[in-house]
């Protein structure tokens, strides 16, 4: 179902679980990557994408790390179009677009690659790589490919081991907060 009580329903049962290979649980990097977004003065729509950037591995049942198996869970375009439903494209296409943008910074400035866990190398690999040419050429085009970078940028910034809300239930209260103050807003 798409409503933001389904979706902290997930973060409780769930959100505990191993980001394996980045040492930290689900949840600890979603409120990590909304921390970044707030502090930077990020938008409120903005700030709940990137809490719920990674969304989409809840959603799925694969265990452990998907890209340790070879398998790309897509996790991107599952949370947005859950996201879509909910609060429309402006926190929808900054999630759906975060992988994307890994892959145009990876070819637009090389030297980022060295900012990726090895879990972000692995799973570059099986997304499809640096982008090409028209790739990059689309992706800029984009209206909201400057927010996916700076989504992008928190995420990669949100794997510090120990860095989380007094508790798991602290961290809920905040994320219901935002989820409340952020509208629907059609395309
Ligand atoms: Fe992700
Ligand atoms: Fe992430």
């Amino acid at each position: 179902m798409n409503n933001p009580h389904t979706i902290l329903e997930l973060f409780a049962r769930k959100g505990s679980l191993a980001y394996e290979g980045e040492g930290i649980s689900q949840i600890a990097h979603a409120w990590q990557c909304g921390q970044l977004a707030r502090a930077a003065g990020a938008s409120q729509s903005l700030q709940l994408a990137s809490w719920l950037h990674d969304l989409g591995h809840l959603l799925t049942d694969l265990s452990g790390s998907p890209t340790v198996q070879g398998i790309d869970d897509q996790h991107e375009h599952r949370a947005a179009r859950m996201l879509d439903a909910i609060w429309g494209p402006a926190v929808a296409e900054p999630v759906r677009l975060h992988v994307a943008a890994k892959r145009y910074l990876v070819a637009a400035h090389p030297e980022y690659c060295e900012r990726l866990s090895p879990d972000s190398v692995r799973s570059l690999a099986l997304q499809g790589g640096p982008m090409n040419l028209s790739e990059c050429v689309r992706f800029q085009a984009s209206r909201y490919a400057l927010d996916a970078q700076q989504l992008r940028a928190w995420d990669d910034s949100s794997k510090h081991v120990g860095w989380f809300a007094s508790d798991a239930q602290h961290a809920l209260d905040e994320l219901r907060g935002l989820m409340d103050r952020v509208r629907y807003l059609p395309a």
